[in-house]
């Protein structure tokens, strides 16, 4: 399994083959720095054979920064820098430091793997800045590498078109099939249906709770907030009584998200356009389906969306049209539709009246193991989402980690 990492441990610090003057100083770091530890000191130079067993502490850390003494064997502190910055767990940047620095030592240096180099002695206030300078980078380079939530929007051309319907199940699916962990919004103002499609009992706590609490809002004031479906789904729902309409800042929305992106892989929220926070909502949208049934009032009302939504300059690339109940009797076709919308058909849902209307009464989505043209068109829908969360590099990111063969160093604390 993966180890997690976070902006809030400690950035380990060790030493290799360092004099007892440059030891003490690194020791003394913490005192001057906060967010960093000295997980200790390895008194030989590691090699591609001699690989050392770092401590939990080490291992934990989001970086490491590992401070090289070149003076008793150049040789093998080069062979040192480039074992060490060739690991991806930890992740280490190496900073060399010597005596003597010429411009060719530097350069192989810098060509084994260190970042930075040190002529002795060095001071406090040099470890300080370079410690900190060291650090800014590492947490820079976890911010834009941590993956991020896709936020996925369903908003009806018009209403009764089954917007409710496919979000639930895009999103049970997400959740139960892919073992996304995914966030379901029913952003209803009132009597939203989510709830009831899910069989889950009423709720005190809506999204408008997230908006009032924005400033205080952490993982464990959410998830007071939200109700569990057995399937793994987490949701914020509706009022199921007639409630006032309340207004959310744009600004507000942004903060909001940008949370519920570090909580879920996925947030799929059931909305509407009627809404004055539609335009925000679709802006903090990664994804933003449209969704219509093919009939003349609804793809009327969708190809106006798509030229309005065009004009308020929403990117088309996250726009997509899903057509519900598409195989309906007298259903236009989806070539026709796309004439007509000027704009692709990205999903195709056909008709399942009677199985749905099982699944409300039950108070259950309809899972693929029921297989239907219903559920297969679904699946491969959910399966789409799920592959864009996971990105290009998923496969490499499920390889198992590599596993190093490790030799002990008394002195390394754990
Ligand atoms: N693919 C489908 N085949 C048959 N019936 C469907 C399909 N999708 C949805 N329905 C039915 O259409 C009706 C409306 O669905 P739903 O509540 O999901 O629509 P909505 O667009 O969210 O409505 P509202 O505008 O009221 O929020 C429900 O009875 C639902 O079971
Ligand atoms: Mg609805």
């Amino acid at each position: 399994m993966s180890e997690t990492l976070s902006a809030n441990d400690a950035i380990a610090t060790f030493t290799v083959c360092a004099d007892a003057a440059l030891n003490g100083l690194i020791e003394q770091l913490p005192e001057r720095l906060q967010g960093v530890a000295f997980a200790g000191e390895f008194q030989h130079y590691i090699s591609t054979g001699q690989r050392p067993q770092f401590p939990q502490s080490v291992r934990k850390a989001p970086g490491c920064v590992a401070w090289i003494d070149f003076d008793q064997d150049q040789e093998a502190a080069l062979e040192t820098a480039e074992v060490l910055h060739r690991m991806s767990a930890p992740t280490v940047t190496c900073v060399g430091v010597a005596s003597q620095v010429e411009t060719s030592l530097l350069l192989r240096a810098m060509r084994h793997g260190c970042s930075e180099f040190h002529q002795k002695p060095v001071t406090i206030e040099h470890l300080k800045e370079t410690v900190e300078r060291i650090k800014s980078r590492i947490f820079v380079q976890m911010e834009s590498s941590a993956p991020r939530g896709r936020i996925v929007s369903f908003f009806g051309a018009k209403g009764g078109v089954g917007t409710t319907t496919l979000a639930v199940h895009i999103a049970a699916y997400l959740a139960k099939q892919h073992g996304k962990k995914t966030l379901l919004v029913d952003h209803n103002h009132q009597l939203g249906h989510v709830g009831l499609l899910l069989g889950l009992e009423d709720s005190n706590y809506h999204f408008d709770d997230l908006t009032r609490n924005v400033d205080r809002l952490d993982a464990e004031l959410l998830s007071g907030f939200l109700i569990r479906h057995a399937s793994g789904l987490a949701v914020l729902s509706s009022p199921s009584t007639c409630s006032v309409r309340y207004h959310a800042m744009p600004e507000d929305l942004e903060r909001i998200f940008e949370f519920l992106r570090q909580e879920f892989d996925f947030v799929v929220i059931d909305s509407s356009l009627q809404y004055d926070d539609a335009p925000a909502m679709i802006q903090y949208s990664d994804s933003v389906y449209l969704v219509s049934t093919p009939d003349v009032a609804a793809l009327r009302d969708l190809s106006r969306h798509i030229e309005h939504l065009g004009l308020t300059e929403v990117p088309a690339d996250k726009l997509r049209v899903a057509i519900n109940r598409s195989a309906s009797q007298d259903a236009i076709g989806q070539e026709q539709i796309e004439k007509v919308v000027k704009f692709p058909v990205s999903v195709s849902i056909p008709n399942n009246y009677g199985e749905l209307l099982r699944a409300v009464n039950a108070g259950e989505p309809i899972w693929p193991q029921r297989r239907s043209e219903f559920t297969s068109r679904l699946t491969r829908w959910a399966h789409q989402l799920a592959g864009e969360h996971d990105g290009p590099s998923a496969l490499s990111q499920h390889a198992p980690r590599k596993r190093f063969s490790f030799w002990k160093t008394e002195k390394v604390q754990e």
